[in-house]
C-alpha cells in the first residue's frame, strides 16, 4: 500500500517461492505454495511473479551455481519488463533476500545487487520483507547489510516484539510522511504492552550481543551437520547465518527425519516448496550445549530415516 500510494503505480513484482503472509494483499505475492492461495478468488491485480535465484529449483537444465542462476532469473526479470509489465508500471520490487518459507535460500549478492539497481533506474522501490531473516537473525541485524543493499522499505516482524505480536513497515521518513494520515492504520497498531516488548527485545540482543552470536550458532549449526553430507537422500546443506537448512531429494524424508526426531525430543519443522527441506532456527540465546545436543539428536534421527524410507 505504501509503495502503490507514494509512486502512483500499480504493479509489483515478487518471486517466485517468497512468503509474505496470508492477507489476500501477501497471500498475491506469496508462492512459496500454492496452499496459500487456495479457495481465495481472484487476488491482487498487478502482481508479477519472477523467478528466485534458487539452483536446485532452477528452470536451467544442467546444475549449475548460485551465480548462474541469477544471471539466469535477471535475465528473466528483463523479458517480463519488456513483454509482460511497462517498467514505468512497478511500483515496488518485493523481495525475502533469503527465502524462509520457501526453503532457506539465500540470493547471491550479486542479484540483490542487481535488483537495486533496476529499482532505482525504472523508480520502483525496493521492498526487502525481512520478517524472518530481521533481528539478528542472519548475523546482521538486517540481512540487507550483509548483502550492503538498503531497500526503499523494510518489513520486520517476528522476533522484532520477543514474542508479544508487533510488525513494522520501515522506511524514511520523507517517504512516510508521504503515505496519506487515515488511509493505513490498525486497531493494535503500535500496542504500547507490545512496543514495551519489542524495546526489551532489543535491548537483549544488543546487550548480550546476539546479532554476533548467530554467525557462530550457524557454524555450529554446519558443524553438528557435517556427517549427513554423506546421507544418500539429502541434496544440499547450506546456511546464512543462523538460518540452516538440510534439503533432502524427497518430503517423505524430510518428514520420517522430523518424526524420528521428536522421538528424540526435539522439535522441527519443515520449509521448501514441498516440504523437503528441514530448517533450523534456533534462539539466538541458546546454549551451545543443548543446540549441540539437538543437532547430534537431529543426525541421529536423519539417519534412521534413511534406513526407514524407500528410495
Ligand atoms: C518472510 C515472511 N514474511 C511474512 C510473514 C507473514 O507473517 P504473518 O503470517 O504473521 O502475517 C512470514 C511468516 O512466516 C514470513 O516468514
Amino acid at each position: 500500500k505504501l509503495s502503490r500510494q507514494t509512486t502512483g503505480r500499480e504493479a509489483i513484482i515478487a518471486f517466485r517461492g517468497g512468503f509474505h503472509g496470508r492477507t489476500v494483499g501477501a497471500a498475491s505475492l506469496t508462492t512459496s505454495k500454492a496452499q496459500y492461495r487456495r479457495g481465495y478468488g481472484a487476488l491482487l491485480p498487478e502482481v508479477y511473479i519472477a523467478p528466485y535465484p534458487y539452483p536446485l529449483a532452477c528452470a536451467l537444465p544442467d546444475a549449475h551455481d548460485a551465480e548462474a542462476c541469477a544471471t539466469h532469473c535477471l535475465a528473466e526479470l528483463d523479458a517480463m519488463l519488456e513483454h509482460e509489465v511497462p517498467p514505468e508500471h512497478v511500483a515496488a520490487i518485493v523481495i525475502e533476500p533469503v527465502l524462509g518459507e520457501g526453503g532457506y535460500v539465500a540470493a547471491p549478492a550479486s542479484f540483490v545487487r542487481a535488483l537495486r539497481e533496476l529499482a532505482t533506474k525504472i523508480g520502483a522501490l525496493l521492498v526487502f520483507d525481512e520478517v524472518q531473516t530481521g533481528m539478528g537473525r542472519t548475523g546482521a541485524w538486517f540481512a540487507a547489510q550483509k548483502f550492503g543493499v538498503t531497500p526503499d522499505v523494510l518489513t520486520a516482524a517476528k522476533a522484532l516484539g520477543g514474542g508479544m505480536p508487533l510488525g513494522a513497515v520501515i522506511s524514511t521518513r520523507e517517504r512516510m510522511e508521504r503515505w496519506r494520515t487515515g488511509t493505513h492504520g490498525s486497531t493494535f497498531g503500535g500496542n504500547p504492552v507490545s512496543c514495551a516488548s519489542g524495546l526489551a527485545t532489543l535491548q537483549v540482543i544488543r546487550d548480550e550481543n546476539l546479532v554476533a552470536r548467530a554467525e557462530t550458532l550457524g557454524e555450529i549449526m554446519v558443524e553438528e551437520l557435517a556427517p549427513l553430507r554423506s546421507h544418500p537422500r539429502i541434496r544440499e546443506i547450506r546456511r546464512f547465518g543462523a538460518m540452516v537448512a538440510a534439503e533432502f531429494d524427497e518430503k517423505s524424508v524430510a518428514k520420517a527425519a522430523i518424526a524420528a526426531a521428536l522421538e528424540r525430543d526435539v522439535l522441527l519443522i519443515t520449509c521448501g516448496f514441498h516440504d523437503q527441506v528441514v530448517r533450523f532456527i534456533p534462539a539466538l540465546n541458546i546454549g551451545e550445549s543443548d543446540l549441540r545436543k539437538g543437532m547430534r539428536a537431529f543426525v541421529e534421527a536423519a539417519r534412521s530415516a534413511q534406513v526407514a524410507s524407500p528410495a
